[in-house]
């Protein structure tokens, strides 16, 4: 469908929402809320009794302004999941999942869900070679899982939709990290329909691994977690509107570390790892002043140090940097405006301060070589993957709240983002691979908003970009596993899968990923 017949039928869908919200009397939004929170309840269980939920375009409750939220502390480290093993060589540790309230803003209460009670999630540090042994304990009212996004563990411990640890349940995921796998991760939540809403409840962190030939062994690291949250004036973290859904739900709040607005103090030459942990919101950060020298990506040390003004990363990527300035100064770490084209929604250019910064000159040299990548192997097979978009209107729901066009049917949100013409069934396999057989991905974005391309279970190289015909290369090589597609672009990558079994590949945007904007790879002996 063309971006134009899509605003259109979007717009006689969403027609009370471009005029403005029109305030609702208080008993309908009651029975939205209800009817909403009803089914929720249960969905986890059955997955069909989500179909006829109704899901409202607006927020129920004004969100919290911003002066309320406490701010310009000192940035705090991400707390460490400690090792409790005595054994060299390996990593044992236990991760309770649960409802934990927090009060972030002075009297007022907010109930997340968090990995040991910690926002921001217990980092999980550990070393190639090493064995890692996390037990995890589910004590939500919801099944969930946990996927170490970006590394090569295998399928049945990549917490998979399939694996789900049921409430009350526990389980042990367990694998060994090859050497080569020295990077910045993360884990978080693949439960089956539930990603987003435990994902921006609070369950992610972070998980790097080191490496003993790390040039840059010895630099002082910082690490921010960047995450999206949003409260209502109750202190509340509100449920997705059906703008949340099509969009990617983005918060009033961005934060670093769970910290707004802190203040961050770079020394000199420090290494610094940074997250996209939002569940949709596209960072396009710059330090004012300053220059950006990239070192890493995703799955681990670049060749060679890259010099660059700003730093681009779509949900679920990292980088690792090192900030260069002239002179000691004070400046800001912002959120440059990106237009990545959502629907019904005007786009706002705003420029979002994310921290103060205190930045000195580099102190030490920074190595000229990191390392040696992988050589780029022949691809001995293509896929090709299809993102398209499709407006549903299934009419005759019979919903009391449809009237007025005030709200979306969950099956009409299910439907609507595709790859290669399917919404995500746990139970079919869309693709096959052989195992340690490099393939050529050919992936298009056919729909008018962007959307990021995330593969379970190995890193890749991108190969080209082409967008209207023009076809780009990326500018150096770098270890990926989450790569964004603006509109209509087309992206070209190699990849290899080393272990069997099913992996996942969908868009990073969570709230598309829950509607099904992700299928399965089998890859066999
Ligand atoms: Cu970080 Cu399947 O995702
Ligand atoms: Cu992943
Ligand atoms: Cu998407």
């Amino acid at each position: 469908m063309d971006r134009r017949t899509f605003l259109e039928t979007g717009m006689c869908l969403g027609a009370s929402f471009l005029v403005g919200c029109q305030p609702k009397d208080k008993s309908q939004q009651q029975k939205e809320t209800m009817h909403h929170q009803d089914h929720s309840s249960h969905a986890a269980a059955n997955q069909d009794d989500k179909k006829n939920i109704a899901v409202p375009y607006t927020y129920q409750s004004p969100l919290l302004e911003r002066e309320k939220f406490p701010s310009h502390q000192p940035l705090q480290p991400l707390k460490p999941l400690l090792n409790q093993s005595n054994t060299t060589n390996s990593f044992e540790a236990n991760i309770e999942v649960k409802p934990h309230t927090l009060s972030l803003v002075p009297s007022l209460q907010t109930e997340f869900f968090l990995y040991n009670g910690i926002l921001a999630g217990p980092q999980i540090v550990v070393n190639e070679g090493d064995t890692v042994k996390i037990k995890v304990t589910n004590r939500l009212t919801q099944p969930t899982t946990i996927h170490w996004h970006g590394l090569p563990v295998p399928s049945k411990q990549d917490g998979n939709p399939q694996d789900a640890i049921e409430p009350y349940g526990s389980r042990v995921y367990q694998f060994k990290l090859p050497s080569g796998s020295a990077g910045t991760y993360w884990y978080h939540s693949h439960a089956h329909g539930l990603t987003s809403e435990q994902t921006y409840k609070g369950l992610a962190g972070s998980f790097i691994v080191k490496s003993k030939d790390d040039p840059l062994r010895d630099l002082p690291e910082q690490h921010w977690l960047i995450s999206d949250l949003r409260l209502d004036e109750n202190g509340n973290i509100p449920e997705n509107t059906a703008l949340d859904w099509m969009n990617g739900r983005e918060g009033n709040f961005v934060l670093i570390n769970g910290q707004l607005e802190p203040k961050i103090t770079i020394k000199g030459t420090e290494r610094i790892r940074i997250w996209n942990a939002c569940n949709a919101r596209y960072l396009r950060l710059k330090i004012l002043d300053c220059k950006i020298i990239v070192i890493g990506s995703d799955g681990g040390l670049l060749e060679s140090p890259q010099n660059q003004e700003e730093l681009f990363l779509s949900p679920g990527e990292r980088y690792e940097i090192i900030v260069e300035t002239s002179t000691k100064r004070n400046t800001h770490l912002v959120l440059l405006p990106y237009n990545r084209e959502k629907m019904m929604q005007a786009f706002e250019p705003e420029t979002i301060t994310l921290a103060e910064v205190t930045v000195s000159p580099l102190d030490k040299p920074i190595p000229q070589k990191l390392r040696e990548l992988p050589p780029l192997e022949t691809p001995q097979e293509t896929k090709h993957i299809v993102y398209t978009e499709v407006m549903n209107h299934s009419e005759g729901h019979g919903h009391d709240d449809m009237q007025g066009m005030s709200a979306m049917s969950m099956q009409d949100l299910q439907n609507m983002f595709l790859i290669n013409g399917k919404t995500y069934d746990m139970g079919r396999m869309d693709l096959t691979s052989k195992v340690n057989v490099p393939e050529k991905w050919v992936i298009k974005n056919d729909s008018h908003m962007d959307h990021n391309f995330h593969l379970h279970g190995t890193q890749f190289y991108v190969l080209s970009h082409e967008l209207n015909g023009k076809v780009s290369k990326p500018d150096y090589k770098s270890l990926k596993d989450t790569i964004n597609l603006k509109p209509y672009e087309t992206v070209s990558i190699i990849c290899k899968q080393q272990l069997t079994g099913i992996r996942l590949f969908h868009c990073h945007v969570l709230e598309h990923e829950n509607l099904g904007m992700m299928a399965q790879l089998n890859v066999l002996e």
